[in-house]
């Protein structure tokens, strides 16, 4: 009986939330007049212009496929396929060029 009401209780607060969450305007032109409506926040823009070195093949690769799907080997576009990449950013399109930071994760 206990679980029957906690379970009821938690519905019901989803359902009185739900509108709640659903009612957010998240458009870029809400977020913008969000962020002008805030007090002591002055935009700063800031560029940033890097290379990304992404090399999926060759004798030192950046990225290699860690998992796959039965389908990947018959896909044209690697569909399933999971890699981890270490990729440098750096200032220029140049194989020396100085790293500025790396890139790190796994992508699909
Ligand atoms: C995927 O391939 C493996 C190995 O050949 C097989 O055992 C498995 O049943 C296959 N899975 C599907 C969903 O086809």
């Amino acid at each position: 009986m206990e679980k029957q009401l906690c379970a009821i209780l938690l519905f019901c607060s989803m359902i009185m939330a739900m509108p709640v969450v659903h009612g957010i305007d998240e458009s870029p032109q809400a977020v913008e007049k969000w962020f002008q409506s805030l007090s002591m926040m002055k935009e700063k823009v800031t560029k940033l212009h890097f290379y990304f070195r992404d090399q999926v093949s060759g004798k030192n690769p950046t990225a290699v496929g860690v998992a796959q799907a039965n389908c990947t080997s018959r896909s044209l576009t690697f569909f399933g396929l999971v890699r981890v990449m270490d990729n440098a950013l750096t200032v220029g399109p140049e194989p020396n060029s100085p790293i500025v930071g790396r890139a790190q994760g796994t992508y699909t």
